[in-house]
This record gives C-alpha cells, sequence and structure tokens, in this order.
C-alpha cells in the first residue's frame, strides 16, 4: 500500500493498454496520466526542480517561473505548493480552461500571452515575457524546460529503463516530440541498450521541430514553433508526422473503446499505427508513450463544435463514432 506525503510521491510507471483490439496494431501504450499532476510532466518538473535546489539556483523566497503549454505548468505547480514556493506560468491561449483552473486552484499565477511573435510564435512570445521578468527581479527562477538536461536525465532515470524491465524484447519506442525531453531521454538510454530499438520521434505537421514549414497547431503538448535546444537527431532512428485531424480520429476511436487520451495521445498512437503498417511486422514489440489522459481536453478534442469548426464536419467517420465489437 503506498502511503505518501508529498504529492510527486506517486506514479504509476508500470501500465500499458494493449491496443491489438482497439486498433488492430500490435502496440502497448505507455500509461503516464496516473500521477496527481495528471501528465508525464512530473517527471522532468520534480528532476528540474530537485536540480535546481541541488545547485543553489533555488533558495527559499525564489520565484519559479516557466513557459508551459499547460501539463509542466500543473506539475510545477504541485510541485512549488508542496515544496513552498512561489510558481509563475506564462502560457498562450491555446491552454486548456481547465488546465488554467488547476493551476490557479493549486496557487499559482498564470500569465497569458495573447498575440504570437511574428518570428517564433507563441513560443517566442512566451520566452520574451520570461526573459524579461527574469532581467527585472532576480528572485525569479526561470526553469527553461527547453534546454535543462534535467528535462530529458528525468526520462533517461525512470522512463526508458521502466520499459525496458516490461519489455525486454522490445523493437520499436514511438514517442511524442515536444520539447523533446521524454524523446531524448529514452533515446539516449536505449543507444546503451544490449539490444537495438528504433526510436520513433512523433511530431505533429505544422511544427518545425524537424524542418518543415510552420502551420497552425491546436493540440498543446506536442510540436514547437521554434527547433528544440534539447533536440540530437542522431539518436532517433525515424519521424513521423502527423496531421490534427489523424490525431483527433486516433483519440476518438479510443474514447469509443472507454480509454479516453489526451491530444497528444492520439498524435502518437496515430503516427504509431502508420508506421507499423509500412515497417512492422506480426512478431514486432512496439511501445508507445501516452503522456496525459483525456480529462482535459473535454473542452476541444472531445468537443463536437470545436472540432467541427476547425477541422470540418466529416473529421469524425463511422469508426470513431461507432463503438468497437469487443468478445463476450
Ligand atoms: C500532453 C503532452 N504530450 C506530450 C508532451 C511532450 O513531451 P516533451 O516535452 O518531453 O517532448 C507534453 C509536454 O508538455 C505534453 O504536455
Amino acid at each position: 500500500m503506498p502511503v505518501i506525503s508529498a504529492p510527486h510521491q506517486f506514479n504509476e510507471d508500470e501500465l500499458y493498454v494493449d491496443l491489438r483490439s482497439i486498433l488492430g496494431g500490435p502496440l502497448f501504450l505507455k500509461c503516464e496520466g496516473f500521477n496527481f499532476a495528471g501528465s508525464i510532466k512530473l517527471k522532468a518538473a520534480s528532476e528540474m526542480v530537485d536540480s535546481a535546489e541541488r545547485n543553489g539556483t533555488l533558495t527559499p523566497g525564489s520565484i519559479l517561473v516557466e513557459s508551459s503549454s499547460g501539463n509542466l505548468g500543473v506539475a510545477l505547480s504541485m510541485i512549488a505548493a508542496s515544496k513552498g514556493y512561489r510558481f509563475l506560468c506564462v502560457t498562450d491561449p491555446r491552454c486548456n480552461l481547465s488546465t488554467r483552473r488547476m493551476m490557479e486552484a493549486l496557487g499559482s499565477r498564470v500569465h497569458v500571452v495573447s498575440e504570437p511573435d511574428p518570428a517564433g510564435g507563441f513560443l517566442g512570445a512566451r520566452i520574451d515575457f520570461v526573459r524579461a521578468l527574469c532581467a527585472t527581479d532576480e528572485r525569479y527562477v526561470w526553469i527553461n524546460q527547453y534546454s535543462n538536461s534535467g528535462n530529458w536525465r528525468a526520462h533517461y532515470r525512470t522512463t526508458a529503463p521502466a520499459i525496458a524491465r516490461q519489455f525486454p524484447q522490445l523493437d520499436v519506442l514511438f514517442i511524442g516530440a515536444g520539447t523533446t525531453g521524454t524523446l531524448m531521454g529514452c533515446a539516449r538510454w536505449f543507444r546503451g541498450w544490449h539490444r537495438r530499438v528504433d526510436v520513433v520521434a512523433v511530431d505533429s505537421v505544422g511544427s518545425v521541430t524537424f524542418g518543415g514549414p510552420p502551420g497552425r497547431r491546436m493540440i498543446p503538448g506536442l510540436g514547437m514553433s521554434v527547433r528544440p535546444p534539447l533536440l540530437d537527431e542522431s539518436y532517433l532512428d525515424d519521424v513521423v508526422r502527423v496531421e490534427e485531424a489523424d490525431t483527433i480520429r486516433a483519440c476518438h476511436r479510443m474514447a469509443r473503446s472507454g480509454f479516453l487520451f489526451g491530444g497528444s495521445t492520439g498524435t502518437v498512437v496515430s503516427g504509431a499505427m502508420a508506421w507499423l503498417a509500412r515497417n512492422g511486422t506480426p512478431s514486432v514489440t512496439a511501445v508507445a508513450i501516452a503522456p496525459d489522459l483525456g480529462e482535459r481536453y473535454l473542452d476541444t478534442v472531445y468537443q463536437t463544435n470545436w472540432l467541427e469548426d476547425l477541422y470540418g464536419a466529416d473529421v469524425l467517420g463511422s469508426d470513431e463514432l461507432t463503438p468497437v465489437p469487443r468478445p463476450a
């Protein structure tokens, strides 16, 4: 029986969904949403705060500040509340309302930048705001997930070895790319494993992470409007890009089987299924990482008006609207 006295002491790291009967492909989905922050970002947040405490950057009078599309902000809000720090999250209009409310409920302040930077998009505008703030008041400590090595080290230390323990025959691992912390931590760890594993990055169309033109992206978590400083493509075996309409369809197909996952999980699953259809064999052992659950997306990914306005009335077809027949 786990008994904890601080919220970040609990994280379910051993739960997988077998998607074969739901989507027809050989894919195990590692669920990272079962902790008090509700997402994989708990791991990066804990590692980065611990290391800032250890190296003396973060002291009792400090005010944490970070740019986040939501989930890191929630994780940092939780840790800041638990450890007695103040925290300011700088986000943009794509951050879900419920995510914002959650941060505020945990005692954090939330600043929403309203205009994208002409060159760096919303992310550029968020970072400009954080830099300006830190320049005016030295109590602010910018965790900077975009270049903080603790972001990938968290996954090198926990996520990758946890997968290897459960899947000693792993052949391919699919990981969504946001800051690329999860991707680079796992890719680096598996590079040193005794068995060859294909590490496949999954990105959304419209993200500039792996090149390609910037475009509209409405689903938070994956994709960047500037190249992620943590990214080192020499550790990756392949990249798959996914249209947001396909992300939506994958989310709804899983929801029709009772699994309500977040938007980026739909992207990773859709990309993984497409990759496996091209390159997989019947005996392949494949794992994908699901960064969070679906409750934060009830007003977006799972809301009909939002979907139809952005992706058209026929974005969902019969595959997504009918329950999946299962054996009795
Ligand atoms: C829902 C969701 N999916 C995926 C990611 C991407 O993870 P990473 O920043 O480690 O690349 C994030 C990061 O914030 C996220 O919130």
